[in-house]
């Protein structure tokens, strides 16, 4: 019987854009606090792409230094899936954009909107594809510019995201290392709950303008509540799946919405905070791209090493959350 092969993470890369955009800059910007921005959400500062800048760059960016460290020459790449819900255009889809800047001329491209859970999604798309010898290797990126959906008149919504791109190149485990699990789900009821109305084809262009419904609108409360409840539940379900607890984690890499999201999971979840990666305070919740950015920076400072668990996990709009367990 031919065997199945295991997928495992082979490269990564992030890319952001140079502006920083501090609390600071933010207090001039709407009616806002350092203090309130920090107690409530533990973010300090956040990227913000230049006009002329788009998702395309920063993704293709972020894809060639996964490249780079995997190894590997952009044409190997058989499938490019981009997490995302602020591509450069309404259609084609942005992987499209960034095989063409990456010269990944033999791959399929194509992006999942899934939100925040982009990411997660590209994951467990990428370990069917190459468990069932579908594809040798694929490049799994979230990239979001989500300031381009901001409303930069509601305080509620304007402090807590950025901009960014993180990357990864998944291909096949020689041994046992690799993806362990992955996990995905959803529920349609409460898409109301995090969503960008104005920009499909239900409500008119000018209707939408004139109602400010071209921006991501969300209810912050519940969002908070239904995002630590599944994560705590996405986390627990693949550990006792996989026969593991959270002991067996060596990193435990959330989202990075907001530092009492990302608290309040753990807790949950019984991992203390030196098991859990945060990054939050230096970009905000960049969506699909806070991810694989945190694999890639906990790599570079060796918080992941060869060998070490890591347990990810998401939650986003639609809602969307999923996790992912994989052994570097
Ligand atoms: N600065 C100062 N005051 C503010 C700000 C701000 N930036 N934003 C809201 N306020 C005010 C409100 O107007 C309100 O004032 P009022 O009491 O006079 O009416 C007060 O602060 C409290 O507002 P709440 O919305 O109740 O504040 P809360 O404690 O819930 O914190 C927050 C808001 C940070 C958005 C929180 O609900 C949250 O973190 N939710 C999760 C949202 C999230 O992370 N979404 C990301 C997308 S989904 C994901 O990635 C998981």
């Amino acid at each position: 019987m031919k065997k199945t092969p295991k997928a495992m993470i082979l490269g990564t890369g992030r890319a952001t854009p140079e502006r920083v955009l501090t609390n600071a800059d933010l207090e001039k910007i709407v009616d806002t606090t350092d203090e309130w921005i920090r107690e409530r959400t533990g973010i300090e500062r956040r990227f913000i792409a230049a006009d002329h800048e788009t998702n395309s760059q920063f993704a293709a960016r972020a894809a060639q230094r996964a490249l780079q460290s995997a190894n590997i020459s952009a044409e190997q790449i058989d499938i490019i899936v981009q997490g995302t819900v602020t591509g450069d255009v309404g259609f084609p889809a942005n992987a499209c954009y960034v095989q063409e800047l990456i010269g990944a001329t033999n791959a399929a491209a194509f992006d999942i909107s899934a939100a925040c859970s982009g990411f997660i999604y590209g994951l467990a798309l990428a370990d069917g594809f190459i468990a069932s010898g579908k594809a040798r290797y694929v490049l799994v990126i979230g990239c979001e510019l989500l300031s381009r959906i901001t409303d930069w008149k509601d305080r509620a919504t304007c402090v807590l995201f950025g901009d960014g791109a993180g990357a990864c190149v998944i291909g096949p485990s020689e041994g046992e290392r690799g993806l362990i699990d992955t996990f995905i789900k959803s529920d349609g009821r409460l898409t109301e709950l995090l969503c960008m109305k104005g920009r499909g084809t239900s409500i008119p262009l000018e209707v939408a303008l004139a109602e400010r419904k071209v921006f991501l609108a969300m209810q912050g409360r519940e969002v908070f509540k239904y995002a630590v409840t599944a994560m705590g539940d996405a986390s627990a379900h693949i550990l006792e799946k996989n026969g593991m607890t959270s002991d067996d984690i060596d990193l435990f890499i959330p989202h990075q919405a907001n530092l009492r999201i990302i608290t309040a999971t753990a807790k949950r979840l019984n991992v203390s905070m030196d098991k859990v990666y945060v990054n939050v305070q230096d970009y905000g919740n960049t969506s699909a791209a806070s991810i694989p950015i945190a694999i890639d920076e906990a790599i570079e400072k060796k918080r992941l090493q060869s060998g070490n668990r890591c347990l990810m996990v998401a939650f986003g709009g639609g809602f969307t959350w999923g996790s992912a367990l994989v052994q570097l």
